[in-house]
């Protein structure tokens, strides 16, 4: 048999971290390690792009463009590889291609050998402008195919995206499966037909979460897959990547063998559990939930989500329902694989679905968008029946979504003027406006140290809470917290004035208005790992105007309605700051008119009029945070 060297891509450095740490490593902690990974004789080294670049400006208030450079005067072998989320780039909205193309160029000329460019709906026109760009900057355009579940991802419509793709100029194909549900044999029959049918390298990439990634790996590597993804020890296994060491141990003296010094793995692996133990982080485990995903195909980042959505709408004992409304909402919006930004718009949906009562009663801005065909193709036909409900009688467009965007870059340049520093910056800014305005104006005033000081104090505060309450919980052994916190939600947000419990001999009675402290809800509030969740959250001290609000609405006469807050939120009188607020007092509104929104988990929610009548009052200021079932209006029915 002849010898066929598998090629290995560490992902220790971005999908690892991003995986398990929140995205939380610093460049500071990277450099160190990152000759004796240059070492290695790594296929290449994926350090940029998915979330890190948000993250580091957002809370690390670090140089996304810095971090870059540092890195590669380190590593000065092995190529530099970056995660694009096609037209959106490393954001959450497509961008114009003006900024595509220029994002694309600049990661390049700071370093990146290699970018890695998929679309959550695999709709290859929304990767096709960053792979020529890749192309003309000089890189390496490796296309993407996101692999799911779902009776419309056959094996014919892998391979003609992967054609499509292939035409379009990709230099190597990539299997990215997100949601660690590539089952072995799956993995073997799709690499055998790209590499009979495509004739390009084929990169495979599989999340561990249910543990099949270490066998999809070796069917795949029966099949002729080039490269595979691994992670050091440390930051491998569960949500992250299988690890390295256990694939070169596998792979050794058969005519796969990698050819890396396991020794020199465990000098790399060393550093990183020094690392994460410093950082105060969990090493990658798989949680049942977690491997549920093989039932209901939420991936356990979207879980931790949905988790934090519920808790922010008080009502996490809902959780089953949502997991079980998911794949309802996911069949009727055509199936779109569970990844940014796609998770969130079926996740939300399905959360709304659930917590007013009335399936597609509320439909968020992004749900109306995908519907419309505003985040590309839906891979199979949207429910049209829901189509109807979200469209009334506008039209799906058919065009590419970022034909429809106006280039932007220079206009943005004119307006962050002298903050921005250098072609870079101003890139920065047209990806993230408010946050690469506070990172600059912090730079400017020579804030940058102190405030990455100040949140890695945060955190490590919190740490501090995390371990005083697992050790109480141990000591005590009696009741749970966890368990004691749900049942004081639940008795606070229900009819139930009163329960008791025995738990190991001690009796523990709730009764309602037992407050939970906030820093509890806080701590217990799991990290999220995924990027698109980590928008940060107003604060809400929304208790006495709840009770003013209250009193106004007990004056009301016959005909006057009130119409409430179906979700806890901050209210909006108009969707952005420059646009007109939708109505006034003294206004007559139609019903299905759009009285307000309510932003709430990242997105903009219409609430609308359920009749014709005219506005009394609006009892909430503009851009105040508003409980669930808080009075938002008085409206006289006509
Ligand atoms: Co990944």
């Amino acid at each position: 048999m002849q010898h066929r060297r598998v090629k290995i891509t560490d992902t220790t450095l971005r999908d690892g971290h991003q995986s398990l740490w929140a995205t939380r490593m610093r460049t500071e902690d990277m450099l160190p390690i990152a000759e004796k990974l240059d070492k290695i004789g790594y296929h290449s080294l994926e350090v940029w792009g998915g979330a890190t670049f948000d993250v580091c400006l957002r809370y690390l208030y670090e140089d996304p463009w810095e971090r870059l450079r540092s890195i590669k005067s380190v590593v000065k072998n092995t190529p530099l590889q970056m995660l694009l989320r096609g037209q959106s780039l490393v954001g959450y909205t497509h961008y114009p291609d003006d900024i595509v193309e220029a994002f694309v160029h600049k990661a390049v000329e700071n370093g990146i050998d290699i970018i890695r460019i998929f679309d959550a709906l695999n709709d290859v026109r929304n990767m096709e402008v960053a792979i020529k760009a890749t192309k003309a900057a000089g890189g390496h355009a490796q296309a993407t195919v996101c692999y799911t579940v779902s009776p419309v991802h056959t094996i014919e419509n892998y391979l003609q995206t992967a054609e499509q793709l292939a035409e379009m100029g990709a230099d190597s194909i990539c299997i990215k499966d997100m949601a660690g549900l590539l089952a072995p044999y799956r993995a073997y029959e799709l690499v055998k037909l790209y590499k009979e049918k495509i004739g390009l390298p084929v990169q495979l990439h599989c999340h561990y979460i249910g543990g099949m990634a270490v066998g999809a790996y070796l069917k795949a590597i029966e099949a002729g897959v080039d490269i595979i993804d691994t992670a050091s020890v440390p930051l491998a296994f569960g949500a992250s990547q299988p690890p390295v060491e256990t694939v070169v141990r596998a792979l050794k003296s058969t005519p796969y063998d990698t050819g890396l010094s396991l020794r020199a793995l465990f000098e790399v692996a060393d550093y990183f559990e020094k690392l994460r133990k410093e950082y105060g982080k969990e090493r990658g485990v798989t949680r049942i939930n977690d491997m549920k995903v093989f039932d209901h195909q939420v991936p356990g980042g979207m879980i931790t989500n949905l988790v934090s959505q519920l808790e922010e709408q008080k009502a996490l004992h809902r959780l089953n329902e949502v997991l079980e409304e998911i794949p309802v909402v996911r069949e009727e919006l055509g199936y779109p694989p569970l990844v940014t930004p796609t998770s969130q718009i079926v996740g939300t949906q399905a959360v709304l679905n659930v917590l007013t009562g009335e399936r597609y009663k509320l439909i968020p801005g992004e749900v109306r968008a995908y519907v419309q065909g505003l985040y590309g193709e839906p891979p199979g036909t949207i429910d049209p029946a829901v189509s109807r409900r979200v469209l009334g009688d506008k039209e799906m467009i058919s065009c590419r979504p970022a034909d429809l965007l106006e280039p932007k870059l220079d206009k943005l340049r004119e307006e962050i003027k002298d903050l921005a520093k250098s072609e870079e910056d101003v890139i920065s800014y047209a990806l993230f406006p408010q946050i690469a305005r506070r990172f600059m104006q912090a730079r400017e005033r020579g804030e940058l140290a102190a405030k990455a000081e100040a949140e890695k104090m945060k955190k490590a505060a919190q740490k501090g809470k995390e371990t005083s309450k697992q050790s109480a919980t141990k000591e005590g052994n009696k009741v749970n917290i966890k368990e004691l916190q749900e049942l004081i939600k639940i008795i606070n947000n229900t009819d139930i004035s009163e329960i008791s419990l025995e738990s190991d001999g001690v009796k523990v009675a709730i009764k309602k208005g037992t407050k939970q402290r906030a820093e509890d809800a806080a701590v217990s509030a799991p990290e999220v790992t995924d990027a698109a969740a980590i928008e940060e959250k107003p604060a809400a001290e929304p208790q006495k105007e709840v009770q003013e609000a209250e009193k106004k609405a007990e004056i009301q006469d016959k005909d006057l309605e009130t119409v409430t807050a179906p979700m806890v939120g901050t209210f909006y009188r108009a969707p952005a700051p420059d646009a007109d607020p939708f109505v006034e007092i003294g206004q007559s509104v139609e019903a299905g008119q759009t009285l307000c929104i309510i932003e709430a988990m990242k997105l903009m929610n219409e609430i609308e009029a359920e009749f014709p009548g005219e506005i009394v009052d609006i009892l909430v200021e503009n851009g105040q945070p508003v409980e669930y079932g808080q009075p938002l209006f008085m409206i006289r029915k006509s």
